[in-house]
């Protein structure tokens, strides 16, 4: 026997703008045509002036409790994956914590920029498999659109804002990697690669910042140091690539998804890809596409998911979860 977590429910919020390529073509240098061959980004969502990071995280929050038939209180822990919390402090996560009406348990954020989530996941499932935390809600949310340079069109027209979540249970399963819930997970950072994204700006900086790219730079690394931890955290569940069902990836860059896809040997008919409808929501990005993934009807129960993510420090990593 062994101590599983389980996913019970899931869900998602994208705020109600959606802006196509072609509104950047009126400020910027830049074509539709350019962003989707180049990223495979066609629109991406914005939040409203007065929408915040923790409002996108309650509403994907309740969404997920809902489609767990679970309440507030029935929650030990909350975990918000983000690098665009509403202030420096408290944390977005204790923000969730007050708007759900929940006032047990504890609550943090976690900062690993694009590969938030998956440190969340991996963190959360800490928690459960040590008896600390029996429900944990875990979020990746996030308003990116705050950080941009408008006038830089090489990053600006990249990213975009939105939500997911999961409850994760803890259940019992037999050990082995046919028992449901998270199986593994690999984390990776290497801080020599903090100059080729990051923000400049910060408290101790007394700025807010903007996010800064070197994207060729960053893509030279993804396709590779991603197929090698989803292998790694395969490994690690004893399973290999012809085991999966789907790659739940973070949706920077389509040419990165099918790049790795590609390499671990799996067609694109075992990808959930949503980047052309959010664009690079960071942390965000693999909740939003496992929720959207169950909603289309991709994903279903018991199947091997593979979510993989990289994102600036370089932070990267992989969790192996059956649904
Ligand atoms: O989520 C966190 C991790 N981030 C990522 O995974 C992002 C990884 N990187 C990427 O997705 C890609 O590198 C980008 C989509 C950012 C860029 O694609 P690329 O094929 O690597 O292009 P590039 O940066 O090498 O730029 C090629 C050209 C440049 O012009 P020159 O120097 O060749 O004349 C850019 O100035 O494209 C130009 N360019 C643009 N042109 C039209 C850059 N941005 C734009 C734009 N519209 N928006």
């Amino acid at each position: 026997m062994a101590g599983r977590s389980v996913v019970v429910g899931v869900g998602h919020y994208l705020p109600e703008r959606i802006v196509p390529n072609s509104e950047f073509e009126r400020t910027l240098d830049t074509t539709d045509e350019w962003i989707r061959t180049r990223s495979g980004i066609e629109r991406r969502h914005f939040a409203a002036e007065d929408e915040t990071t923790s409002d996108l995280a309650t509403k994907a929050a309740e969404a997920a409790l809902e489609d767990a038939s679970l309440s507030a209180d029935d929650i030990d822990a909350i975990i918000v994956a983000t690098s665009t919390a509403d202030l420096t402090f408290p944390s977005a996560a204790t923000m969730v914590q007050a708007q759900l009406g929940m006032t047990n348990g504890f609550a943090f954020d976690i900062q690993a920029v694009c590969a938030g989530f998956v440190f969340a996941l991996s963190n959360a499932n800490a928690l459960i498999v040590s008896g600390q935390a029996k429900r944990v809600l875990v979020i990746g949310a996030e308003t990116f659109s705050r950080i941009m340079d408008w006038t830089d069109r090489s990053t600006c027209v990249l990213f975009g804002d939105g939500a997911g979540a999961l409850v994760l249970e803890a259940q019992e399963g037999e050990g082995t990697a046919a028992d449901r819930g998270i199986l593994a997970t690999d984390l990776n950072s290497d801080g020599r690669y903090k100059d080729l994204l990051y923000v400049d700006g910060g408290v101790s900086t007394q700025s807010t910042g903007h996010l800064r790219m070197q994207g060729n730079q960053v893509f030279r690394h993804a396709v590779e140091k991603l197929t090698k931890t989803a292998e790694t955290a395969l490994d690690r569940a004893g399973l290999s690539s012809a085991d999966v069902d789907w790659i739940v990836p973070h949706q920077a860059n389509i040419r990165i998804i099918q790049g790795t896809a590609k390499k671990m040997g799996l067609p694109m008919e075992s990808v959930v890809v949503t980047v052309q409808d959010h664009g690079n929501t960071s942390a965000a990005s693999i909740p939003l596409a496992l929720s959207v993934g169950k909603q289309r009807g991709q994903i279903k129960q018991g199947d091997l998911i593979v979510t993989e993510a990289i994102g600036g420090g370089l932070a990267w990593g992989a969790v192996v979860l059956r649904w």
